[in-house]
This record gives structure tokens, sequence and C-alpha cells, in this order.
């Protein structure tokens, strides 16, 4: 049996440190605050920003939430995007995606302050992790890394196998592991032999959006498996990419869903506001 990462212990911890340095800082009178933005009224949009604003209660930060009607035009999107980041009392503006089909999710990205950019997106941002100059890193490959660093297992010389190739999780996954010196390979839907590459993976993270494809037999014994996958089986119950069930005796270390990736990323979430805060405050 392998060992369970338990994504909510981690993350809790996470939390606990930047409540701590918050507190710290609203001491010296310094107050941290994130502004989200949600554009109409998608359920599990709504869900997620309720969290993001939880989160920003539970650690000590200000949260200043903008829902819109759905019907919100680009320019009054983007006019608010500019007063936010004109605001001193806003050092992370969050976005929720994806927007109604008449926004351009890139447009309104590309519009945010990349220093105020807390999920990483704006191309800048992007750039910077390319090149390992960053401030911010994106919250869920961020979050995977300390999922990864919790085991015990070190990153260096490993091979790692990342399957998806998405803007926001497979690719800048591929560049961390990489940045810690993994041996990284990205596979997609046109990978060839899909099953031998992921077989090899003494580190394999999972982003594909297809419910329980990694079987057993994608996975080596003894390795590191990283689900980050919020899929619906046939029962319509929540699950990941990875058969949990089926791989769980063969992994080394493996991640539940729910309960791995996904409290992680509000915990990044959280620890990039701080850092823009800071960054802001000049601390
Ligand atoms: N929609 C789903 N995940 C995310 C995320 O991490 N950030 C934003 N802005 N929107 C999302």
């Amino acid at each position: 049996m392998a060992n369970i990462i338990d994504g909510k212990a981690v993350s809790a911890q996470v939390k606990e440190n930047i409540k701590a340095e918050a507190a710290e800082l609203k001491a010296k009178g310094i107050e941290i605050g994130l502004a989200v933005v949600i554009v109409g009224d998608d359920p599990a949009s709504q869900v997620y920003v309720r969290n993001k604003e939880k989160a920003c209660e539970y650690v000590g930060f200000n949260s200043y939430k903008y829902a819109l009607p759905a019907e919100t035009t680009e320019e009054e999107l983007l006019a608010l995007v500019d007063k936010l980041n004109n605001d001193d009392n806003v050092d992370g503006i969050l976005v929720q995606l994806p927007l109604p089909k008449h926004l351009d999710d890139k447009l309104i990205i590309n519009n945010i302050r990349p220093d105020k950019d807390v999920d990483a997106f704006h191309p800048v941002n992007v750039g910077k992790i390319m090149i390992g100059d960053y401030s911010f890193l994106p919250c869920t490959p961020a979050g995977v890394m300390e999922l990864i660093h919790s085991t015990g297992v070190v990153v260096s010389g490993k091979k790692c196998v990342v399957v998806g190739r998405s803007n926001i999780v497979g690719k800048p996954m591929a560049m961390l592991l990489l940045h810690e010196s993994g041996t990284v390979t990205i596979c997609h839907s046109k990978t060839q032999d899909l099953k031998e590459v992921c077989s090899q993976a003494d580190i394999l993270v999972a982003a594909v959006g297809r419910p329980k494809m990694i079987t057993a037999d994608y996975v080596k014994e003894g390795a590191v498996v990283i689900d980050v996958g919020m899929d619906r089986d046939e029962n319509g119950k929540l699950c990941g990419d990875v058969d949990f069930e089926d791989c769980k005796e063969k992994a080394g270390y493996i991640t539940p869903v729910p309960g791995g990736v996904g409290p992680m990323t509000i915990a990044m979430l959280m620890k990039n506001t701080l850092t823009a805060g800071k960054l802001h405050k000049g601390v």
C-alpha cells in the first residue's frame, strides 16, 4: 500500500505559516488584499471563488469580491482591472476563468499588472518562470511541488513524466520539475506508447482531465503519483485522472482526489498574495 499524500494537512501547514506572517505584518500596520473577480454565474466558479474568499479570511487577508453579471462588456471588465491595478489596497488580482464566451481571457489577463498577477498567468510571469527568475509560480504546479517535497523524494536526476500540456498546469509543471533538475518528459494526446513512457516515471503527474485513465500498468513500482484531475466518474462522483484503487498498491506515494492537489492550489494562491503584498509594501 502506497503512502497517501495528505493535501489537506500539507496545505494547512502552508496556510498556518502564511497566517502567522500576515499577523506579524498586521502588527506593523501592513495589510494584504486580494481582489477576486467573477463574471457570470457558473456554479463551479462560484464555489472556487467562495473558497478563495474563505482562505483569505482564514489567513487574515482582506478580500474584495467583484461579482459581475454575465453580460458585462470587455470595456467594463478592463475598466475594473485598471481600477484594481491602481488600488493600493489590492496586492493580488484574480479573474476567475473561464470567462463568458464574449470576453477574451487572454486580453483580460494581459491587462493585469504582472506584479499583481497572483495566478502567474500573465505572459511576463510565464516568461520569468521559463528563465527561473520569478516572484510567483502558478498555483497548481507550485502546490504539486510542495506535495512532492512533503514525501522527502528528491526530484534531482529522477525521471519525471507529466501527462497533459496545458498552459495552466502541464507546461509550467514540467518547468518546475526541470528547475529541480528532474529529467522531464511531457506527454499528450499524440504521444505514442503513453503507457510505456509513464511506467518508467519515478514521478508521474497526471493533468489530462480524463477520469481514471492512469491505471496500475502506467505506474512504476514505488513511484510518486500526483493526480491533478478533477473529473467525474460514470456515476457522476468526483474522481481524478488516476484510478486510485488500482494504483494504490503499486505507487510509493499517491495523492487522493479529493484531498490531494485541490487544497494546495488555494494555499499557493495565498502564498502568492503574501509575496505580492510584501513586494508592494517593500517588506
Ligand atoms: N479557474 C479554474 N482554476 C483557476 C485558477 O487557478 N485561476 C483562475 N483565475 N481561474 C481558474
